[in-house]
């Protein structure tokens, strides 16, 4: 089950972080991002309506992947769980949240920026990490510097990912999927312009294709 997550996680090479505000928005916007060829999204708990959204788009796409990002503590992690999430993402390296996820036997995505970091994740048998904030911390020049002590380990950067990016980001084989917010950002979702997420993400989706 873990590893199916990670395998398709793989293959789609992209996971789009998503911000909602309004409910309303939940379903046009999971609508958009499948039609542009991305069917995964990290609803992030930044908002009230994640778990309502988690809950909805899981229902009504039972195809799509959804996750919860921004999940800070173990009570966010019950309830994205609770409300479907099929894995978490975090910006930092909780030990209640891996120990949490470990147990429930969920993906868990840590966030990393560190050696040390990444031996907390590893010691709780984490098999990919979120590189956060990727751009500030030095791209890729830093995961590949610390993928040499750690090969078992691999990495979703996130933070300042984007079309201009994204390809050599993903040309490394220490890099499972980007993370990212570009093709879904909050004003194109507060305008409704879902037509535009489906463009952006059709366009990433293709950039990804073309490593
Ligand atoms: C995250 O929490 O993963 C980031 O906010 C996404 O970063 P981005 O907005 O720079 O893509």
């Amino acid at each position: 089950m873990n590893g199916e997550i990670f395998d398709k996680i793989e293959k789609l090479k992209l996971v789009p972080v998503v911000k909602i505000n309004n409910i309303e928005d939940a379903l046009p916007l999971a609508e958009a991002l499948c039609r542009g060829g991305l069917p995964v999204a990290e609803i992030t708990f930044r908002t009230e309506a994640a778990e309502e959204a988690i809950r909805k788009i899981r229902a009504a796409f039972p195809k799509m992947l959804v996750g919860a990002g921004t999940v800070i503590n173990k009570e966010q992690a019950e309830r994205a769980l609770a409300a479907g999430a099929q894995f978490l993402v975090s910006p930092g390296t909780s030990e209640e949240i891996l120990a949490y996820a470990k147990e429930r036997k969920v993906p868990v995505f840590p966030g990393v920026c560190t050696p040390s970091e990444i031996m907390t994740a590893l010691a709780y048998d984490v098999k990919v990490v979120k590189f956060f904030p990727a751009s500030c911390y030095g791209g890729l020049k830093t995961i590949e510097a610390l993928a040499a002590p750690f090969s078992q380990i691999r990495f979703m950067p996130t933070g300042g990912v984007n079309a201009a990016n994204l390809q050599t980001y993903l040309q490394s084989e220490k890099i499972i999927a980007c993370g990212g917010s570009w093709m879904v950002k909050e004003g194109l979702l507060k305008e409704k312009r879902f037509d535009e997420v489906e463009r952006l993400t059709r366009e990433a989706v293709a950039l990804a294709e073309r490593k």
